[in-house]
Formats: structure tokens, C-alpha cells, sequence
């Protein structure tokens, strides 16, 4: 079967799938995105995502016309034609098209749309949930408004590629404080010895994840203590638990950051229970 994808208006092969060279978005990372997990054919979280992609575009000015019934229509669409209900779904949308010169287009262009399913299972990332995974620290060197998705992700993808090659599954990322903001693609966070849950505030240094927001519900359903607030590298090594949230790893547990043992090395209780809880609202859709 053709694997399908959609950009701006047509469903073409995804093998073909192309925007123009003078796309904004490819020109200066001038775009936003969003990836939603479909879980039995529907789209989990929805809303949230699109609130989240409103309030990106907002924030770079993005005029992007299209309704969010428009959209749910297109994504729903590039389901059926990939026939895929256990899925994820990469959006983005650009300024568009335009000569290029940094500022907006005088003239406005309309804003390209794209959108890319691939075949997921909520139970993918179980084996590497048993064992949990190694996160190596990297300097935070990203702008200062983070809280936007924005595709400009080179500080990221070389953070990534260092815990790559480090033989890790991702690297949290510090500020000068020694803070741990969130990971390059997930959001961070420990569990103290006295079984509270601490994760970095939602401030314009860390992307609000979803699946952070849906963990902090499972863990008021558990009467599990929160405390959002900063935690440093040293906190992490003293932690009884850590793990990442996000909408690839849902909630994955890390036992070791750079040659540090976090705990006992094994996968947290509280983490588990977390997984736990979280694949069973997803799966139930609410
Ligand atoms: N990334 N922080 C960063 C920097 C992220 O890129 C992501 C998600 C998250 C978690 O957000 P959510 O829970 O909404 O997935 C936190 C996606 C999965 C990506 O870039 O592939």
C-alpha cells in the first residue's frame, strides 16, 4: 500500500511529497508542529494539541485560516487513506512561501500545511520500559521561548545525537543554574525519596507538554504529591525515581543519568504507575 501524506490541499505518495524550496519553514525554521498519538483511530489529546498549535501561531503570528474542523477533517483523512489506527501524526505549518528576506512577506502568502502519519502502538516502547533508559546532561543552549513549538530544533538534535552517541536515549538539558528544564524531545522529571513528583514549571523555558499535563491528572488520580518546580543534576542523583513524558515515550522510565545510578537502577513503582495510568486513559479516550 502507498504510504500517503498531505501538503497544502492534496493527499500525494509520501515519497513525493514535497513543499517548495522557498518555504519559510525549511528557510528559517519559520513553522510550528505538533505530533499526536492516535490510539484505536482516534486522536488522543486532540484538543489539547490544537489549543497548543493555536497558541504557537499566535506567537509567531501565523495567520493560519483554517478551522479547527477543517483540520480535523484532514487529519481523520490522512488516517483512512494510510488505513492506520494505531498511529502518530506530525503537522507543521509554515509562514509559507515567499522570497526569501527574514522579515514577513509584505504581500501575505497563505500558510503550508503538511501532514505525516507513520504506524505506532502504545505498547512499542514497553520492552525499553521494563529496563528503563540512560540520559546524559547537556548544556541548555536553546532561545528563550522554548514554550513554542516551533520546527527551529538544532540545539536539540545535536543534544540528541551527543546522547546517541553516548549510547543514552536522551540528554536533559541545563541552564547555567544547573537546572534541568526537560530533555531535547520530552519533558523531565523526578521522584523524591519522600514519593513526591517534580517536574520544571510550565514557564518559556520548557515546551507544556501534553502528556505532561496528563501525567500531572494521573497523578492527582493517585494522590501522588506534585510539586512543579526546578530541579537540579544533583537532585536527579539523589532522586528515588526519574523518567520523560512525551507523546512518542508516553511515560518512560531513566535510571541512569550520565554514570550516575538513579535509585536502585531499576524502573521506579511511581513511574510505573504512571505508565500504567496513562495508557489507560489513552486507550480509553478520556
Ligand atoms: N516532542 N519537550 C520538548 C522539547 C519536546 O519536543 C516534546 C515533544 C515534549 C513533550 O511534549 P508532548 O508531551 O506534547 O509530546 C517536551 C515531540 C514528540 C517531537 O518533537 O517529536
Amino acid at each position: 500500500m502507498t504510504r500517503v501524506a498531505y501538503v497544502n490541499g492534496a493527499y500525494v505518495p509520501h515519497a513525493l511529497a514535497s513543499v517548495h524550496i522557498e518555504d519559510r519553514g525549511y528557510q528559517f525554521a519559520d513553522a510550528i508542529y505538533e505530533v499526536c498519538l492516535v490510539v484505536g483511530g482516534r486522536y488522543w489529546d486532540l484538543a489539547d494539541h490544537l489549543a497548543r498549535m493555536r497558541r504557537s501561531l499566535n506567537a509567531i503570528e501565523i495567520d493560519f485560516t483554517m478551522t479547527d474542523a477543517a483540520l480535523k477533517a484532514v487529519l481523520r483523512e490522512i488516517l483512512r487513506r494510510n488505513r492506520l489506527s494505531d498511529a502518530l501524526v506530525y503537522f507543521q505549518i509554515s509562514r509559507g512561501v515567499a522570497a526569501r528576506n527574514h522579515p514577513f512577506p509584505d504581500s501575505p502568502v497563505p500558510p503550508s500545511l503538511i501532514v505525516t502519519t507513520r504506524r505506532f502502538n502504545l505498547n512499542d516502547s514497553d520492552q525499553l520500559a521494563e529496563t528503563g533508559m540512560r540520559v546524559i546532561s547537556q548544556p541548555d543552549t536553546r532561545w528563550g521561548r522554548v514554550d513554542i513549538k516551533t520546527v527551529g530544533l538544532l540545539p536539540n538534535v545535536l543534544a540528541k545525537q551527543a546522547a546517541k552517541r553516548a549510547g543514552a536515549g536522551e540528554a536533559w538539558l541545563l541552564r547555567e543554574d544547573d537546572r534541568v528544564t526537560e530533555g531535547c524531545s520530552s519533558n523531565a522529571w523526578i521522584v523524591t525519596d519522600d514519593g513526591s513528583l517534580i517536574t520544571h514549571p510550565k514557564t518559556n523555558e520548557i515546551l507544556g507538554g501534553v502528556t505532561r499535563e496528563t501525567v500531572l491528572a494521573c497523578a492527582r488520580d493517585l494522590q501522588i504529591p506534585i510539586q512543579e518546580t526546578p530541579f537540579t543534576v544533583k537532585d536527579v542523583k539523589g532522586a528515588r525515581e526519574a523518567f520523560v513524558s512525551s507523546a512518542t515515550g508516553l511515560v518512560m522510565p531513566v535510571v541512569k543519568i550520565d554514570a550516575a545510578t538513579i535509585g536502585d537502577g531499576a524502573p521506579g513503582s511511581v513511574t510505573l504507575k504512571l505508565r500504567e495510568a496513562y495508557k489507560k486513559r489513552a486507550i480509553q479516550g478520556v
